[in-house]
């Protein structure tokens, strides 16, 4: 019988641009709940992925990808416009590490402060911004709008960035 341990399966953050697209809207498709509509589609993505300022990371555990987060830079802030993760992967740290690597590129591209935007209702998202020490500083009514209609407010949520360093 072979005795040796299997071989352990680490996580890793890379960046990620176009050419890892089908990966990023595998992790979308899994990750976000339809009923919300805020999966972007491929053409979005793809698009964004261009613009000056935007910058993406992929988390790989082995080869597979898992999670993602996308941000883009303006100024002296920086905005996280998506982060997520496979479901089947989930609380297992890696949204944490993906948006801790977030906050780690925006100082590292010289930014103050890290924004984002989260549906108000969406604890899971809540409970990990607050935990990486997010403060809200606004609420935005009938920002998002479901595929059934519905609208939901947005919280805005900010991060700064020099709590980083020490
Ligand atoms: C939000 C999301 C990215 C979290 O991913 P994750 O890898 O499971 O998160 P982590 O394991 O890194 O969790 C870090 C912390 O966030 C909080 N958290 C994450 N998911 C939670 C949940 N379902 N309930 C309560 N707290 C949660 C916890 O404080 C957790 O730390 P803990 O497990 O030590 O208690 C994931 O649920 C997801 O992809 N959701 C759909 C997409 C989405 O809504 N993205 C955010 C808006 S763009």
């Amino acid at each position: 019988m072979d005795s040796a341990a299997a071989p352990e399966i680490v996580l890793a953050i890379v960046p990620a641009d176009e050419r890892h697209l089908d990966a990023l809207m595998a992790v979308m498709h899994a990750a976000f709940d339809p009923r919300y509509g805020e999966a972007w589609s491929a053409a979005q993505l793809a698009a964004t992925l261009t613009l000056p300022g935007c910058w993406a990371r992929l988390a790989l555990l082995g080869s597979q990808a898992v999670g993602f987060s996308l941000c883009r830079a303006a100024g002296p802030e920086v905005e996280l416009l998506l982060i997520a993760v496979t479901p089947a992967v989930h609380r297992q740290g890696i949204a944490g590490r993906l948006l801790l690597r977030c906050q780690e590129d925006a100082m590292g591209r010289g930014a103050s402060e890290l924004f984002l935007e989260v549906r108000e209702d969406n604890e899971p998202a809540k409970y990990l911004y607050n935990r990486a020490g997010f403060v809200q500083v606004g609420r935005r009514a009938d920002y998002y709008t479901a595929n059934d209609g519905n609208r939901r407010a947005a919280i805005t949520m900010r991060y700064i960035l020099e709590q980083l360093v020490g």
